[in-house]
């Protein structure tokens, strides 16, 4: 199968920063739509990448800018919504996947990837879940009715840029004491390289037509592990305190009103599932050897925030401006 070039939603994320480096390796022509090119600025030094600022929830225009691509890949998500009713999740997932499905038809792309979640299913616990579960048969139901579709479920993605290892290093160096809501749940952490690779390999393979691959790492951590871990790489001495149930739900309920949501009641839904394989590990069917947290992790966190340490150690010496 010829794929020469790939239209990329979502591609100015975590994960689309890195899968779109990694199409432009593998000699692909790349358009990414993005709803504001600014946050996109990054791509624009990358000499195949192209960048289309677009209205995606718009299906007129998202058709044409999606044109003349050979696959399309689909990476929009969103952890929060404004509210806790469930329709900015359904608007981003559940539409704009039904547009992307419409519009893959009407101009002939044959083939689409689909990024969903780890435990997404029309019946799961939370919006964000839920969401992520009806999306993902949309797509499903496309690949029965003709198109050459392959979807990932994912746990927790980290790498350089994530949000998640990198958020709690920052609540880490910010706070003498972290209060952690759900510290028991369980994840298998799985490395940004690990998941490009499949989509990469996945793009050509028409083995991976009509099917879901849950992608994880090679171990399972608790969250409180994970931030413990964090901790020790970055060198801070902060207290983690564990929250009980109806804790984490206060804390949740609060930090709703946070701006940016660092945690809402919805993500505790989500975290009332582990988010580990149950089944086979997609990644392993592919031929790819998920990568250890450990080899990978300290390479971008124990660097970032032990030079911004160091910096304050300066700045607290006096001497920050020989800098
Ligand atoms: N990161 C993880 O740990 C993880 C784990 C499991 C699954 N996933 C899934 O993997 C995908 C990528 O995750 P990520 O961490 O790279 O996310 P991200 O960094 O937040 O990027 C998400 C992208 O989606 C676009 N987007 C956000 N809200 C949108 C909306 N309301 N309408 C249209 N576009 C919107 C944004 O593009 P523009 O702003 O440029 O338009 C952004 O580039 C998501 O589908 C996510 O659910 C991620």
């Amino acid at each position: 199968m010829q794929i020469h070039s790939v239209c990329v939603l979502g591609g100015s994320g975590f994960v689309g920063s890195h899968l779109v480096n990694r199409l432009h390796m593998e000699g692909c022509r790349v358009r990414v739509l993005t709803r504001h090119r600014e946050r996109s600025r990054h791509l624009l030094v990358i000499p195949t990448v192209e960048v289309v600022e677009v209205d995606v929830h718009d299906p007129m225009r998202l058709r044409e800018a999606m044109g003349g691509s050979d696959a399309v890949i689909n990476l929009v998500g969103i952890l929060n919504e404004r509210g806790d009713q469930g329709r900015g999740f359904h608007k981003a997932h559940v539409e704009l996947t039904t547009r992307v499905i419409d519009a893959c038809k009407r101009n002939g792309t044959r083939r689409l990837l689909h990024m969903s979640a780890l435990h997404a299913a029309p019946q799961g616990p939370s919006n964000y879940l839920r969401s992520k579960g009806i999306a993902e048969d949309h797509v499903m139901a496309a690949g029965s009715a003709g198109l050459q579709v392959t979807v990932f479920r994912p746990s927790v993605i980290f790498g350089p840029g994530d949000s998640f290892l990198n958020r709690f290093a920052r609540l880490l160096r910010l706070s003498p004491v972290l209060p952690l809501a759900k510290p028991n749940a369980r994840f298998a952490p799985v490395f940004v390289g690990d998941v490009v690779e499949a989509y990469a390999r996945a793009l050509r393979d028409k083995a991976t037509f009509g099917r879901r691959y849950d992608l994880c790492g090679p171990r399972i951590y608790s969250l409180r592990e994970l931030v413990l871990y964090t901790r020790e790489l970055i060198r801070s001495r902060t207290i983690v305190i564990g929250l009980g149930e109806t804790l984490s739900r206060l804390q949740a309920g609060v930090m709703e009103y946070v701006p940016g949501k660092p945690l809402s009641r919805d993500n505790l839904r989500s975290l009332s599932i582990d988010s580990v394989c149950s089944g086979e590990n997609g990644l392993m069917t592919l031929g790819i050897t998920p990568a250890p947290l450990e080899t990978i992790a300290p390479q971008y966190l124990a660097h970032r925030y032990s030079r911004a340490r160091y910096a304050e150690y300066r700045s607290e010496a006096g001497r920050a401006r020989a800098y």
